[in-house]
């Protein structure tokens, strides 16, 4: 496809107006907290790996010399066996909305929705033999599906499939007419990793309930970025990462969270020393922990949780709604520019174009992605790609700029041009 160059007077009113975004961002002074912010490189991808705050490299520091060097064992009686849970009282406080004693910190989101799931299910099933079914969409996060599957597989439950358009996810009408007296466990994500469709999570979740399944919300792209009212919507449980949104590093361990009113029925199958009844007695038979400890199986991987302290801290100066009100400014812009230099080019926008409707990032679509991916990576301006044909433009909202932005899509906009025949 050909087309024009965008006019001199174009390119003048985006850059008028990502400087008057800019300037007129509350949230501004926190992008300089991050590592990197002062480099020409745009980051794009903070939805997969946040950047690292710069408070981090003293934290880590102190945490060498001072906790593990000077305290070396006792370091465990002393505070990294409550971290977990006081770490996760946190973002229980300022990101997904869960009063204290609901949120811990545990494995990795992939073992968290496994031990979740199958707790759900086993639970339901023993008060209701005939809830054979876990619902889940065909577009949901590989190791959601593959999850799935395998519990099936494991249980002799089946998988109820829900189809999804690519640039959208779970509507309330769908949900609908997949549940019924045969579903034991709904999973969801709260935002699509393809699309960033934001699910109504609330209604979702009160569907659910209504055909009495349990619901287990996937949250790795909107813990931090969207604000999440676990416990006033009336979530049963959710799992989440935490090195998206919450920066907390490669590898950052995920949070699980269980409604208190589910806590004792529900007994996850990794049965490790660090969730029994009394860690140290060592007895001879596993007794599950009274209330989170329980969704706990091995040592706590303290090193892995320290990080994303710094920037709960940060959100919870800023809030979780300026962060989300940023979050829809950026994502609003980029679709702005999109529209502007990038729909004459044949690339269309794969997201919802309702901002009530949309999480933290935009997908573009176009044939050429694959290889504007690539070379964009070249130039430091960093996306991902996603099948079939998506470049996603993650922004996150504490260490993005609207300058930042533009440049990117611009960025975008050539590497377009060059490889669309
Ligand atoms: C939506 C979603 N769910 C689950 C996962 C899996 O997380 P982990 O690799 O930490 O187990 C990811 C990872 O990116 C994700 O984006």
């Amino acid at each position: 496809m050909t087309s024009e160059p965008m006019t001199a007077l174009h390119a003048a009113e985006l850059d008028a107006a990502a400087s008057a975004l800019d300037a007129s961002d509350p949230l501004r002074g926190f992008r300089d907290r991050f590592v990197g912010a002062e480099s020409a490189l745009v980051y794009f991808d903070g939805n997969s790996l946040g950047r690292p705050p710069k408070a981090t490299a003293a934290r880590l520091a102190t945490f060498v010399e001072q906790e593990w060097g000077g305290r070396l064992i006792r370091g465990w009686d002393e505070s990294w066996m409550e971290l977990p849970f006081a770490i996760g009282d946190e973002i229980g406080r300022v990101a997904i909305g869960a009063a204290a004693g609901q949120t811990v910190i545990a494995d990795s989101t992939t073992v968290l929705l496994y031990k979740t799931l199958r707790a759900a299910f086993e639970a339901q099933r023993a008060d209701d033999p005939a809830r054979v079914e876990i619902v889940v969409d065909r577009d949901n996060f590989p190791t959601d599906r593959y999850l799935v599957e395998g519990i099936a597989r494991e249980t002799g439950g089946t998988v109820r499939w829900i189809e999804v358009p690519r640039d959208g996810g779970v509507e309330p009408e769908t949900l609908r007419a997949a549940v019924g007296p045969a579903t034991a466990v709904v999973l969801l994500s709260h935002v699509a990793y393809r699309s960033g469709h934001l699910a109504d999570a609330e209604t979702l979740t009160r569907i659910a309930r209504d055909a009495g399944a349990l619901t287990v919300w996937d949250l790795c792209h909107s813990a931090g970025s969207v604000p999440v009212h676990a416990d006033d919507w009336g979530f049963d449980l959710a799992v989440g990462c935490t090195y998206k949104y919450l920066n907390g590093g490669p590898g950052s361990p995920a949070f699980v969270y269980v409604a208190e009113r589910h806590q004792a029925a529900l007994t996850q199958p990794v049965q490790g020393w660090m969730g029994a009844a009394d860690v140290f007695s060592m007895g001879p038979q596993y007794a599950p922990a009274a209330g989170m400890r329980r969704f706990l199986s091995g040592t706590p991987p303290i090193v892995g949780m320290l990080v994303m302290q710094d920037t709960l801290g940060m959100l919870a100066e800023a809030g979780i709604a300026a962060v989300r009100e940023k979050s829809l400014a950026l994502t609003s812009f980029a679709e702005r520019v999109s529209d502007a230099l990038l729909a004459p080019l044949g690339v269309t926008v794969a997201s919802p174009r309702d901002r009530e409707r949309r999480g933290g990032h935009v997908t573009l679509s176009h044939p050429a992605m694959r290889k504007v991916t690539a070379d964009l990576w070249e130039q430091d301006v960093i996306p991902d790609y996603r099948d079939p044909d998506g470049l996603r433009i993650g922004l996150s909202p504490l260490s993005t700029s609207f300058a930042e932005t533009l440049a990117g899509m611009r960025a975008v906009e050539a590497s377009v041009r060059r490889h669309a025949i």
